[in-house]
């Protein structure tokens, strides 16, 4: 972004799988950084990591480490932020939190630029990046909602391994190279760390991400639920998740099936309305076999979508195929959009 101001920029959780997009994207897209700081736990305190050609020694988070900055990105789990925003605010700086943390407290907005990025100036210091799977459905499903309005929406998720982030990638490579030779597979991560019991996620497909609720969905299902009422600014929408983790690194795919309001909608409305949205891309060509791919999306920030079809039974109702990388638009490059937004608008003062 172009702008002659500069700002202090603390990333925390640097040494993690999604810090690490943030400072790819940081750079990519010349986020205007003064000084930048680059923070973890005591574990990793002292390592270096290079940006931009200059060398970063990481320092563990402490209070005292948000003294005269100006925008934190978080994104270290949900323990460190609600330990660690408030003193991040306390000392004038402003977090997006890519955490579950603050995603449903009313005080704080939960956003998807594309979506409702005006929401960003109600901020009291705290402004919540939503979870990666929410993030790129919304996005696909907002020219929808404006367009044709929405009543009902049942997705189910195909999730990388990156967004349990890197002992779990770690994790699928061992797993994957045992399977292969033949040997017993160690589960001692996924589905959720602490858990009572751990499968094998190579050559597997888990149906739990995150804590079983009591009402038997995961916390991750309830999380795309409750969050895109938030968001969409629609509680009175039907929204039905079933989240699964696949092994692949990088990039979620979506199936979604959305029922609109509006009598007579053809697919082609459909088509036109997701390829003049911004962010999103369409590839949808059956013919010559183009839809988009966890391979295909990866390492790119827009949302593609694809295989759209009508219900054969519901004429409100249409299928889509929907895939972003989870690191990308799904955490860090939402969280620096946020950011941009935040300067350019000039909704930093809260
Ligand atoms: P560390 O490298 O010191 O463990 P991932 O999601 O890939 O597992 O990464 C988690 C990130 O969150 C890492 O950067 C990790 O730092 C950081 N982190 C974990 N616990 C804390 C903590 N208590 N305080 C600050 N950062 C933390």
């Amino acid at each position: 972004m172009t702008t002659t101001q500069r700002y202090n920029v603390a990333v925390v959780g640097a040494t993690g799988a999604v810090g690490a997009k943030m400072l790819e994207t940081l750079d990519k897209k010349n986020f205007p950084i003064n000084e930048l700081h680059l923070l973890s736990s005591k574990r990793s305190a002292g390592k270096e990591l290079e940006f931009q050609g200059k060398t970063y020694t990481v320092q563990e988070t402490t209070p005292e480490s948000f003294e005269g900055i100006d925008i934190a990105l978080f994104s270290a789990g949900g323990s460190v932020s609600k330990k660690f925003a408030p003193e991040a605010v306390k000392r004038g700086a402003v977090v997006v939190d890519n955490t579950s943390a603050y995603r449903m407290d009313p005080e704080v907005p939960l956003v998807v630029p594309e979506v409702n990025e005006e929401d960003i100036k109600t901020h009291n210091g705290i402004i919540a990046n939503p979870n990666c799977s929410t993030i790129q459905m919304v996005a696909a499903l907002k020219p929808i909602q404006d367009q044709f309005g929405m009543s009902r929406v049942i997705v189910s998720t195909y999730q990388a391994v990156s967004g349990a982030g890197n002992e779990a990638l770690d994790e699928l490579r061992t797993q994957s190279k045992a399977f292969l030779e033949g040997e017993d597979l160690e589960a001692e991560l996924l589905p959720v760390s602490g858990e009572k019991h751990h499968y094998p996620i190579a050559f597997n497909a888990l149906p739990q991400i995150d804590v079983f609720q009591d009402n038997g969905y995961t916390f991750e299902e309830m999380k795309m639920i409750n969050e895109t009422k938030k968001i969409m600014h629609d509680d009175t929408v039907h929204v039905a998740a079933t989240c699964v983790r696949l092994p692949f690194f990088t990039s979620h795919a979506e199936s979604v099936y959305v029922e609109v309001d509006k009598e007579g909608v053809t697919v082609d409305q459909l088509k036109t309305a997701i390829s003049n949205a911004e962010g999103i891309v369409l590839e949808d060509d059956p013919e010559n076999q183009v839809y988009p791919t966890p391979l295909s999306s990866a390492g790119k920030c827009d949302v593609f979508v694809g295989r759209i079809r009508k219900d054969l039974d519901n004429q409100k109702g249409f299928h889509l195929w929907v895939v972003s990388d989870n690191l990308l638009k799904g955490a860090a490059w939402n969280s620096v959009q946020i950011a941009e937004s935040l300067i350019k608008n000039n909704w930093l003062q809260k």
